[in-house]
């Protein structure tokens, strides 16, 4: 699916009056299949974009397009994965992973056997029948990525997904997440404040400037794929890219 961001604008009106610009004219293409990127100081306005992209909420000026067509509410093609795993603490992982395939009425038994997969993709497959309570934070993690691939989204939206994780945990996740997405290549658009991740997944990585975001600068990032996320890790064009992204966003920094 392609993504069509045009002279986008977002403000948010509290019930005091006050407005709050989120999003300044910004526009953005994102192609078929393509693994975009963002990222930008904290507080800038990556999380509503990615929710004016869902259709949480319509923008205050400019459209967003889907497939050529503006976006009206959350399309059952797309996959939002959140910065908190968000599973439901009363069902099993593999229940967690069923859940979009309910609400899709997928039939059981074929819901169960795909839920099952994904969950063996994800090295879970002993661990269907525990509850998140049971599991440690980069298992549940796991279980939220089998849950957002199980749909087989082909537009897919995550928001910080290994925030909360070690580094070591974080590249096993990053190696599953592009293994995955290799399968079917659905388009990205994944928001992260790990600038090495930034580098190792995507294609393009968008800077965002200082709230109201805008888009700063654009990079893109060419290594081959399918990608070695431990390889590229020590890379030295790797660490190039990511030397420049941290200079731009140093520079948004700054008060
Ligand atoms: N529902 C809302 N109502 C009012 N203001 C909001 C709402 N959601 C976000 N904002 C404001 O919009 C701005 C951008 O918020 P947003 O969550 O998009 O930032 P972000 O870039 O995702 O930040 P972070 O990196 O910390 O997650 C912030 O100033 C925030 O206070
Ligand atoms: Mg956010």
């Amino acid at each position: 699916m392609t993504v069509e961001i045009r002279a986008v604008s977002h403000e948010f009106q509290l019930e005091s009056g006050e407005t709050t610009a989120a999003i300044d004219q910004v526009d953005l293409q994102v192609a078929d299949g393509e693994f975009v990127v963002l990222i930008g100081p904290s507080g800038c306005g990556k999380t509503t974009l990615l929710n004016l992209v869902a259709g949480l909420y319509a923008p205050t000026r400019g459209q967003v397009s889907i497939d050529g067509r503006p976006v009206s509410g959350i399309a059952a093609s797309t996959g939002y994965m959140l910065a908190r795993d968000s599973l439901y603490p009363w069902r099993s992982a593999l229940d967690n992973v069923l859940l979009g395939l309910e609400l899709r009425n997928v039939p059981q038994a074929e819901a169960r056997e795909r839920a099952l997969a994904c969950l063996d993709l994800v090295g879970l497959a002993d661990f269907a029948g525990h509850h998140p309570a049971q599991m440690s934070q980069g298992m549940r993690q796991r279980v939220a990525l089998a849950r957002t691939f199980v749909i087989e989204p082909q537009l897919l939206l995550m928001d910080e997904p290994f925030g909360a994780l070690d580094a070591q945990t974080k590249v096993l996740l990053e190696q599953q997440l592009m293994d995955l997405w290799e399968r079917r290549r659905p388009t990205v658009m994944l928001v992260t404040h790990d600038l090495e991740e930034a580098v190792m997944l995507a294609d393009r990585v968008i800077v965002c400037s200082a709230r109201p975001c805008r888009i700063k600068e654009v990079l893109k990032v060419d290594f081959e794929r399918p990608r070695r996320v431990d390889a590229l890790r020590f890379n030295p064009e790797a660490q190039h890219l990511f030397e420049r992204l941290w200079y731009s966003l140093k520079e948004e920094n700054h008060d």
